[in-house]
């Protein structure tokens, strides 16, 4: 199956909610033999402020840290996505397959043009972003793309303008695949530690969020200071079983809570060593990778990436009538 997924470079940070809620997901399908496509959505995050240094050093980051988990290597081709610039022009000529009144009524374009400041202004680029999006995707003719659900609107919209495309221009023997939303059985929720009605998030700042590549302490530390009414208890032993071994009956949710009834402190010490050795692997990939071999991986998939691009951009070129030169 082809997978095609992106992730925007958000932060540098990779939390245990990202990890089990998304990057899990592209884990297990590169694992189990699919063709995937994985980059980095540096072009999406030029619709935020972001300082042109911090882009960089993040986008680094990010790659060290899916590096480190393993997602690149034969069937997993990792990039940048401003390394393509095929995703761009593809985009331009979805403008014209995608109608205003679409764009108009998605819901993040909605919450994000709402956000902007008087000086600013709405970005045009937000207003454009789900149809990069729809380049993204297409280009590669994607059969399944895991998302999370803030994103499911873009990927409906993606459906729709591939659709559109190929009504219109179907006859000149050239289709796009129409791709489906790829939902994670697994996939968790992760809440909060300070507030566990919400969900783990870096913007309810670092004492809510522990980061997969922190030290131990650090880790023993926020959890210390995890709330543990019954919400909060609920989500460190489902945080417990997402760390264990699914096939351990020690594991289950109903075992650990017996475990530690009562004995909150002996339960986050324990989570803590379990949070930190699940990564250990990882961790210590991660600190012997270099900026240089980064750059080689990112520069194969660049390679790898703009081939599948280029045979598709010049299908559809040929088929809307772009003259071949
Ligand atoms: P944050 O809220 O920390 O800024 P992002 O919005 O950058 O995280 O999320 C990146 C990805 O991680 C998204 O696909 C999202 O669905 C997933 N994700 C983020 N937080 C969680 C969470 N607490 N539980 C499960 N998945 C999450
Ligand atoms: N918009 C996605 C997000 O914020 C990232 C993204 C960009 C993406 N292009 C994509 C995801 C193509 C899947 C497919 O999470």
């Amino acid at each position: 199956m082809r997978i095609v997924s992106g992730v925007q470079p958000s932060s540098d940070i990779l939390h245990i909610g990202n990890y089990f809620g998304a990057v899990r997901q592209w884990i297990d399908l590169k694992n189990t033999n699919n063709e995937c496509f994985f980059f980095i959505a540096d072009l999406h995050a030029l619709t935020e402020q972001i300082a042109p240094e911090e882009l960089e050093k993040r986008v680094l980051s990010i790659a060290k840290d899916y590096i480190a988990l393993g997602l690149n290597g034969p069937n997993c081709t990792l990039f940048l996505q401003s390394s393509v610039p095929q995703h761009t022009q593809l985009m331009w000529l979805l403008t014209t397959s995608a109608a205003m009144g679409d764009l108009e009524r998605m819901t993040q374009f909605k919450e994000k043009s709402q956000r902007a400041t008087k000086e600013d202004g709405v970005n045009a680029g937000l207003f454009m972003y789900p149809l990069l999006m729809a380049a993204d995707i297409l280009l590669y003719q994607a059969e399944q793309v895991p998302v999370g659900d803030d994103q499911f609107q873009h990927l409906e919209l993606t459906r729709e303008i591939a659709r559109r495309f190929n009504y219109k221009f179907g006859k000149g023997g050239f289709e796009f695949k129409i791709p489906e939303p790829y939902i994670s059985i697994i996939g968790g929720r992760v809440m909060s530690l300070t507030d566990p009605s919400k969900k783990m998030s870096k913007s309810l700042g670092s004492d809510s969020y522990i980061g997969i590549f922190e030290d131990k302490d650090a880790i023993k530390k926020k959890l210390a200071r995890a709330v543990t009414d019954p919400e909060g208890l609920k989500n460190l032993i489902e945080i417990y079983t997402m760390v264990s071994d699914p096939t351990d009956e020690a594991d289950l949710i109903e075992t650990i809570a017996k475990k530690y009834e009562n004995k909150f402190n002996v339960l986050k010490e324990d989570l803590a060593s379990k949070i930190f050795d699940y990564f250990a692997d990882a961790r210590s990939k991660r600190a012997q990778i270099t900026d240089e071999e980064v750059v080689e991986i990112l520069r194969s998939g660049m390679n790898n990436a703009q081939k599948e691009a280029q045979e598709t951009m010049e299908k559809v070129n040929r088929v809307v009538g772009l003259k071949k030169l």
